[in-house]
């Protein structure tokens, strides 16, 4: 079989493309390890990706409701782990974050 010499580039790309995925992580983690991050990989996995707490765009205030709303639709957190769960979704990906 004749290799085609002019398709060497593309397929050198396309390698070293897939070899170095997922890319360097750029800065800020999306989630970074803190008390709540377990919770929220266990519990609020089950219905809908992660994506959803990137893309809600809430306020403080709002995640705190939004834990209970998701709660009263079954997600399985713990009295205890409500708190932490709380705090990391504020701290995270509230608009109105300090
Ligand atoms: C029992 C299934 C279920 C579980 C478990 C669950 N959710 Fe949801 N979630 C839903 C449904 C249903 C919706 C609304 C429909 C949609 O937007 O996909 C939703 C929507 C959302 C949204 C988008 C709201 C908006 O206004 O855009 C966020 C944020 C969210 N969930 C967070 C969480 C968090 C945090 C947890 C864990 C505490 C969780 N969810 C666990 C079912 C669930």
């Amino acid at each position: 079989m004749k290799i085609r010499t002019s398709l060497i580039p593309v397929v050198v790309t396309f390698l070293s493309t897939v070899l170095s995925w997922p890319p360097a992580a750029s800065g800020q983690e999306a989630f970074p390890d803190a008390p709540g991050r377990d919770t929220l990989i266990l519990a609020c996995t089950q219905c809908h990706s992660m994506g959803k707490m990137i893309s809600a765009e809430l306020s403080a205030d709002d995640w705190e409701f939004m834990v209970y709303d998701m709660i009263a639709r079954g997600a399985p957190v713990h009295q205890e782990d409500i708190e932490d769960l709380t705090r990391y979704l504020q701290d995270n990906f509230a608009t109105d974050k300090q």
